[in-house]
């Protein structure tokens, strides 16, 4: 992307016009322009690929994998609006500039959180009890990370799904693989961005691979495609919010749980607004079922996304806690699916700065009894075991209306 701007400076003139509308549209990973059905006349190839000065095995113009992702997703890149290193979005830079990402200005905080720092508020997490039914329930809220002056900020990460620094990454799928009634604690894989992320585009949410690449390894992949239901793309000119700013609104087209990058501009939102748990829309309602839904679409988001992360960690979905599922060491599951609960209530994709520095939350091992890193956090997003308390008041004495934590700044969405 660099050269490319480069390019542009020398005066390149008509390649700029013909090519911002397709960077402004979804990347370079729009399916319907790489497989040829929009007409035999790709850019986006040259993005990526070189046909005789390619630095690997796949003609790839950078000399890693991940390297090519980060130059334009990358901290100092600007091929892209996404920051996946410091788990930030920017706003979108004029069609006139040359350049995707408008470095001036951060709309807001990645909902994959980062792979080196990341925005994540883990230590400032709000919760109001209230009444549903006879029960005293908790609704929870993490912000954005913030410094002293109430900036956002970002925090090392304490955990991430993959080493971005290690080309030759391998790492333990947890729970991959059938229910073993002898300690099986998973299957070990490659990882890298398109283990998970098809880089042609396939008109699926965040480009997500249905079966997950797993490369060599003891791990298996999965053999049946899960969906993960895309939205439509913006308009030319606009992309995606993918920040933890989120509306409730309704399900049927024009769907309003969507906000694109120039709503959050137009909406004049604080790029410190938005939910990282973002378990219920807005995070305090207490009535109805407003669920996550990034995509625009509550009522199926939380149950495609689990089964997504099924397709590698096989044995951690669960409906109930309460059955014995009759494998050694994943015996007794927490509910990951239903209740407005899904992987990705809990977890981030990519990285968090979440602080695990209790006892036991910091030397937790890893299922089976192998040693973790200390503080590893597991990508979860509230420091040591404030997860469970973001829903749970297991003594029973917290009383409806009372709010524990820091009120965050803004209090909505
Ligand atoms: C030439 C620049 C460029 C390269 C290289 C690149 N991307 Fe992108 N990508 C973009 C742009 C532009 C977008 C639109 C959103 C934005 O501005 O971040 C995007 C969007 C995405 C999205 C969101 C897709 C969606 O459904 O909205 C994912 C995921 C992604 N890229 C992953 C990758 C991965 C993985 C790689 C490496 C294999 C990669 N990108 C390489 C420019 C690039
Ligand atoms: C965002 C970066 C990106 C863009 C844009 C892109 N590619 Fe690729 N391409 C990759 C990466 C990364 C791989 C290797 C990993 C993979 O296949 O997922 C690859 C692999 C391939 C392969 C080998 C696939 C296989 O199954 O072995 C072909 C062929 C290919 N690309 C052609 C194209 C063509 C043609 C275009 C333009 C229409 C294009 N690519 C656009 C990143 C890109
Ligand atoms: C283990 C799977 C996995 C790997 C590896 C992975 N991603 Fe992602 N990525 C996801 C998922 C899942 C989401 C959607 C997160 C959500 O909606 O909460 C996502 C979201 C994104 C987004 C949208 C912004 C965001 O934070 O939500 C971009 C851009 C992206 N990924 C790029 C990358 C790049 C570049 C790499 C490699 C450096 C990478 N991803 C590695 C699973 C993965
Ligand atoms: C209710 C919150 C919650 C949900 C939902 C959740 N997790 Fe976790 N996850 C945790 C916690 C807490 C840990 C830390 C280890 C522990 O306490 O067992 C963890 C740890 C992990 C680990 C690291 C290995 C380990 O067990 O320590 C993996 C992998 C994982 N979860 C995958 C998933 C997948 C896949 C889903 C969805 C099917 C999911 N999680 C849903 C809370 C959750
Ligand atoms: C392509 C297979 C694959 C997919 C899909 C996948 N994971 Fe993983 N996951 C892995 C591997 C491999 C590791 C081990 C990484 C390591 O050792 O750092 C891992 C590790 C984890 C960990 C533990 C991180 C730590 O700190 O040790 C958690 C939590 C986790 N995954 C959750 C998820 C969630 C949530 C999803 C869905 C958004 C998901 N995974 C999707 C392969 C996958
Ligand atoms: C996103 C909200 C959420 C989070 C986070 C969460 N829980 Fe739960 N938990 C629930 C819900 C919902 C149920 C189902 C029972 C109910 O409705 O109260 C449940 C049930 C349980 C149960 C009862 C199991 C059974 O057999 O019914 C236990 C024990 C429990 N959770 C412990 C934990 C622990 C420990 C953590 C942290 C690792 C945690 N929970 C995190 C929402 C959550």
């Amino acid at each position: 992307m660099r050269r490319l701007a480069l390019l542009f400076a020398g005066g390149a003139l008509w390649l700029l016009l013909a090519a911002v509308p397709v960077l402004a549209d979804g990347g370079p990973h729009v399916a319907s322009i790489n497989s040829g059905v929009g007409g035999i006349s790709a850019d986006s190839c040259a993005g990526c690929h070189r046909a005789h000065t390619a630095q690997t095995d796949s003609l790839l113009q950078a000399a890693t994998e991940e390297g090519l992702c980060l130059s334009c997703h990358g901290s100092t890149a600007t091929g892209a609006t996404t920051n996946v290193e410091n788990g930030v979005q920017y706003a979108l830079a004029s069609a006139s500039s040359g350049t995707v990402r408008d470095t001036s200005v951060i709309l807001g905080a990645l909902r994959g959180g980062g792979f080196v720092t990341s925005a994540i508020g883990s230590d400032s997490t709000v919760r109001v009890a209230y009444l549903s039914g006879s029960a005293v329930r908790e609704n929870a809220k993490v912000p954005v990370k913030v410094d002293a002056g109430g900036a956002i900020t970002g925090q090392a990460v304490t955990s991430t799904h993959f080493d971005l620094g290690n080309p030759d990454f391998v790492g333990m799928a947890w729970g991959n693989g059938p229910v073993s009634a002898t300690p099986d604690p998973g299957g070990d894989t490659e990882l890298t961005c398109t283990s998970c992320h098809n880089p042609h585009g396939n008109n699926q949410y965040r480009i997500l691979n249905p079966i997950p690449v797993v490369g060599s390894g003891t791990a298996v992949a999965a053999t049946t495609d899960v969906d993960v239901t895309d939205a439509p793309l913006p308009q030319a000119g606009d992309t995606r919010n993918y920040t933890v700013i989120q509306l409730k609104g309704t399900e049927s087209a024009p769907s309003t749980y969507l906000l694109y990058a120039s709503q959050v501009v137009a909406g004049s939102y604080s790029n410190v607004a938005g939910d990282y748990l973002h378990r219920k829309l807005p995070w305090n309602g207490v009535n109805g079922t407003a669920n996550d839904a990034p995509n625009g679409l509550p009522s199926t988001f939380d149950t495609q996304i689990t089964a997504w992360c099924t397709q590698c960690h096989t044995r951690y979905a669960s409906d109930g806690a309460s059955s014995d599922s009759g494998d050694a060491i994943f015996t007794h599951r927490h509910y990951t699916a239903g209740k407005g609960m899904a992987c990705t209530t809990c977890h981030v994709a990519h990285g968090s700065n979440a602080q695990m520095t209790g006892i036991y939350s910091a030397n937790m091992d890893y299922p089976g009894g192998a040693a973790a890193p200390v503080g590893d956090s597991r990508l979860l997003k509230i420091d040591n075991r404030g997860t469970c308390q973001a829903c749970h008041d297991p003594t029973g004495t917290i009383t409806v209306g009372t709010q524990v934590g820091p009120t965050p700044n803004p209090i909505l969405p």
